[in-house]
């Protein structure tokens, strides 16, 4: 996996913020990129941009809430490329008016696993055929510290009043579908990880905390670039192994 020029990676939810960071560092290391954008716009917008810096990344439009969206990107792909190397399922949302779990609307805690669960359930799904053509392939799950069980229960956690049932829920069911899948796959040549890009400025939180979206892509794009090997851990950080 050490030459990545002729590397493939798929990013979704592209458009803006980590995911764009994650697209840039990629194709910063050679990496052939499509970045993946739901509104066609607002991801060839983000394509001009890096053009302009002189990085070639090609766009694809996918929303992965749409099911006909999905099959139409992996068919595009499959049509264009043999095989897949990485997948970094970054699309992801905070809906609205999520709650501590006594009061929360359901309807938000669905549209929240609806995205960040299902979603990125459904391209893992559409793009497993072209990434087990990959001779090292890697999908790479972008979570959150708050989808752990065991930080949601520790008082000493920097998240543990974050009370996002919705968000935190659809977190934590993401971190199954790695746990799961990676099983699943373990005699294939296919890795599969959850990275926490740690707490970033971004349209989804407000613009909280003090990184900026290039931080919070760079453990991101080390996961998804790391040589295959046994030690790679399936919950982590920049700084290390998180609980599950
Ligand atoms: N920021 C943080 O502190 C933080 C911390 C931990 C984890 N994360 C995770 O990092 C990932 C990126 O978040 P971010 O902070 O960069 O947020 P962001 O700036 O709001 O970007 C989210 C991206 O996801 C896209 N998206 C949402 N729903 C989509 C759908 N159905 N189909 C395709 N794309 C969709 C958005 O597209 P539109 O522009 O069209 O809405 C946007 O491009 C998320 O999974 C988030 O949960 C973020």
């Amino acid at each position: 996996m050490t030459d990545n020029n002729h590397r493939t990676a798929l990013v979704t939810g592209a458009n803006k913020g980590i995911g764009l960071q994650i697209v840039r560092q990629l194709a910063e290391a050679g990496v052939s990129v499509r970045l993946g954008a739901r509104d066609a716009a607002r991801g060839q917008a983000a394509v001009g941009m890096l053009a302009a810096e002189g990085l070639k990344v090609g766009f694809i439009q996918l929303d992965i809430c749409d099911a006909q969206s999905i099959a139409a990107a992996a068919a595009r792909i499959a049509a264009e490329q043999d095989s897949l190397d990485i997948l970094v399922n970054n699309a992801g949302i905070v809906v609205a008016g999520d709650a501590a779990p006594s009061t929360v609307a359901l309807d938000v805690v669905r549209r929240s696993l609806e995205t960040n669960f299902i979603g990125a359930l459904a391209v893992s799904q559409a793009m497993l055929p072209l990434l087990r053509r990959s001779a090292a392939g890697r999908i790479v799950n972008i979570s959150s510290s708050l989808g752990s069980l065991a930080l949601n229960g520790d008082p000493s956690y920097s998240g543990y009043e974050v009370r996002l049932a919705g968000y935190n829920a659809s977190k934590a069911a993401l971190n199954m579908l790695t746990v799961q899948l990676r099983a699943e796959l373990r005699d294939t040549a296919i890795t599969v990880v959850s990275v926490c890009p740690g707490l970033t400025k971004t349209d989804l939180n407000g613009h909280m905390g003090d990184r900026l979206p290039e931080q919070g892509a760079a453990a991101p794009v080390r996961l998804a670039l790391r040589p295959q090997d046994d030690s790679i851990g399936i919950f982590q950080d920049e700084n290390g192994v998180l609980p599950w």
